[in-house]
């Protein structure tokens, strides 16, 4: 459970997030605790622009923050070429960051969709309290999509690398797959392990955040923010 200190430094991290936010920008968001205090925020300063949310519960929250929502899709569709950004930027919190600007993200279960957006944004801003800051990631339960007909077939490939996997109890992502905490994977190449996991047929996305690595860490200890 997050303490009252982590929560303040949350909403630094937020706070600072906002701050990126110009007038007219295409934004996309994540999901998590830290993400909802930014959705929160740009709701408090009426951003009138819409945005793209990662997961349905974050959409949910940006319209009771009174935002508007808009789909990945509709943005695709109404760009004048292909040389457009799709979205300006992503706002998203992690699970762990390391300096090299890898991260682990999913442990809400949004990873795939998350991914999506980062990939679509000109520019991604992590957003951390200094807890989720780490020498090398790989501690955190790397959080796997899986389509339901391959569980078993995905986990027995990554028993053979050397990993300990658990299915997520009752929890189905919004894409309606199941998710598998792994650990015990060799992260020495974070960006080679993200490429080599997605390879396993019947894997949908997986957590690493290193092919897509976000340009700004926001992160924030004592209540205060900076860029990493
Ligand atoms: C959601 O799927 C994740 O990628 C979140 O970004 C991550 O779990 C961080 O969440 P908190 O801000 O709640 O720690």
């Amino acid at each position: 459970m997050a303490s009252k200190k982590q929560d303040a430094d949350k909403l630094a991290a937020a706070q600072m997030a906002v701050r990126e936010v110009k007038a007219g920008m295409k934004l996309g968001v994540g999901s998590g605790s830290t993400l909802n205090m930014f959705v929160e925020e740009l709701g408090r300063k009426k951003y009138p622009f819409p945005v793209v949310c990662a997961s349905n519960a974050t959409e949910q929250l940006a319209k009771k923050s009174g935002l508007k929502t808009t789909t990945l899709d509709e943005l695709v569709k109404a760009r004048k070429s292909p040389e457009e950004p799709i979205l300006d930027l992503f706002v998203d919190g992690a699970d762990e960051v390391d300096k090299s600007y890898n991260l682990i993200k999913g442990g809400g279960g949004a990873l795939t969709r998350e991914k999506i957006i980062a990939s679509a944004s000109s520019e991604f801003a992590c957003i951390v309290d200094e807890s989720k800051i780490v020498a090398k990631i790989g501690k955190y339960p790397l959080p796997i999509e899986v389509i339901p007909f391959a569980v078993s077939f995905v986990s027995s490939e990554l028993v053979e690398l050397g990993a300990s996997v658990i299915q997520r109890p009752k929890f189905i992502t919004d894409n309606g797959n199941p998710i598998l905490d792994v650990t015990g994977l060799d992260y020495k190449d974070p960006l080679g392990l993200e490429t080599e996991l997605n390879n396993i047929p019947g894997v949908v996305e997986n957590g690493i955040f290193a092919v897509r690595q976000p340009e700004k860490i926001i992160v924030a200890k004592d209540g205060k923010a900076r860029y990493l």
